[in-house]
């Protein structure tokens, strides 16, 4: 347990957007999670005096690469720390389409830690050296790619933030539901709700009545399989 005060998660995302978090801390959004977020922009820290924080790439090619010595800057200058040693101290994730998938099973692991670094990249990605000398991960969204990471770090905060303590109403909501264990990594059985007939379209009749057995035997029967692999 976290010390009182101290949040149950602490995520710090580095971004050149950090704006785009703002909505991510209004009331409302995660209600009462224990979380505490922060958005720093990689601009903030360059130490390049005409505030740029990316570069042509070595060997030729299109668009530009985001420094790794700007990006140690940042981070150097909000831990307080050699920048290759903050991930001693806590997950440096990358976002990146070279990282692994983002999945149940990686945002359940991610939500064990009491704090985590997120690094947005842009333009062509990162640097290399930012992989191999200040990040201790590297998180895929998905097959295709984005323009940054900024979608994949929201995903991210949010799908770690709706499993913190206070962020669900009810918190056994997230041992059943789509992709956890408890549905072998499947997907949950339809919802119904008011009113119960609509556009001749009705509830299933078993739903309304009242036979708990036949209820949870008709939810077991429509919940969908895992998803298959990925091509
Ligand atoms: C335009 S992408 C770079 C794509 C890179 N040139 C490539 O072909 O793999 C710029 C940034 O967006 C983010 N990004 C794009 N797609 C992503 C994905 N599927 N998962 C995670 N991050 C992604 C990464 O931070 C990446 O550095």
């Amino acid at each position: 347990m976290p010390a009182a005060g101290v949040a149950a998660m602490q995520v710090d995302v580095f971004t050149l957007f950090p704006e785009w978090f703002d909505w991510m801390r209004r009331p409302r959004h995660l209600t009462n999670a224990d979380l505490d977020l922060r958005a720093f922009n990689y601009r903030d820290y360059t130490p390049l005096s005409a505030g740029q924080v990316d570069d042509s790439p070595y060997g030729g090619g299109p668009g530009m690469v985001v420094r790794v010595d700007v990006v140690a800057a940042a981070l150097e200058a909000v831990y307080g720390l050699p920048a290759t040693r903050i991930r001693t101290q806590r997950p440096v994730i990358v976002l990146s389409p070279r990282g692994r998938m983002l999945t149940d099973g990686v945002v359940r692991e991610l939500a064990d830690a009491p704090a985590i670094t997120l690094l947005c990249g842009r333009y062509e990605g990162f640097d290399e050296r930012v992989h191999v000398l200040l990040a201790s991960d590297a998180i895929c969204m998905g097959p295709y790619v984005l323009a940054g990471g900024e979608i994949p770090a929201m995903a991210v905060v949010d799908a770690v933030g709706r499993r913190l303590p206070g962020a669900l109403g009810n918190q056994a909501s997230l041992e059943h539901e789509s992709f956890s264990p408890t549905l072998a990594g499947g997907t949950e059985y339809p919802h119904y709700t008011r009113p119960a007939e609509f556009l001749g379209e009705s509830v299933p009749d078993v739903l309304l009545s009242g036979d708990h057995g036949a209820v949870a035997r008709w939810r077991e029967a429509h919940q969908g399989p895992a998803p298959g692999r990925m091509s």
